[in-house]
């Protein structure tokens, strides 16, 4: 069975992330799913603990499943730390669009030529491609509808997030 680490915001998770997910269990068997700090993203939604929570509770459904394991981890420094500290083959990353291909290429080829740690795309799935945790967010935030974007487990959170935000 091969490893792969999956890193990301996930800030929150939504279905985008989930068809990856479950589409590098398919691929692979074992993908544990990163919960990373971005630096460019500073200002988030969601505490760590609250996103670790929503991936559990969207990721049981494909435990369930048996197409491979998933484990649910927070790592605070480099994806290619994380990468090895969980024994990752390689790491995973959905493309949806040429603009995620120009961000992701220069974090692979970073990432290899940094520490030899290579990543491997995978396609999302064409009807979700227009999914975006930042869109998620400001929809939320103006008590707009989301539920077509994400697991069901993170809509009354957004709503519970976006009170408090305001609050
Ligand atoms: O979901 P995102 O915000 O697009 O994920 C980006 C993320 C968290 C995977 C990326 O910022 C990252 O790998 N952060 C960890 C720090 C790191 O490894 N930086 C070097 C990148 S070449």
């Amino acid at each position: 069975m091969t490893t792969v680490l999956y890193p990301g915001s996930f800030d929150p998770i939504h279905l985008g992330h989930l068809d990856v997910i479950e589409q590098a269990m398919e691929l692979f068997g074992d993908v544990v799913v990163a919960t990373m700090h971005n630096p460019s993203k500073p200002s988030g939604m969601f505490t760590l603990d609250e996103r670790i929570a929503m991936i559990e509770e969207s990721v049981e459904p494909l435990r369930a499943g048996h197409i491979g394991t998933v484990r649910v981890v927070a790592f605070p420094g480099l994806a290619v730390d994380a990468a090895r500290s969980e024994h990752a083959d390689f790491i995973v990353k959905g493309l949806r669009t040429g603009g995620d291909f120009e961000v992701e290429q220069q974090m692979a080829q970073t990432n290899y030529a940094a520490a030899g740690v290579r990543t491997v795309y995978v396609p999302c799935k064409p009807a979700l491609v227009f999914i975006s945790s930042r869109f998620i967010r400001e929809i939320a935030k103006y008590g707009g509808d989301v539920t077509a974007m994400v697991p069901a487990a993170v809509v009354p959170q957004l709503t519970r997030a976006a009170q408090r935000d305001q609050g």
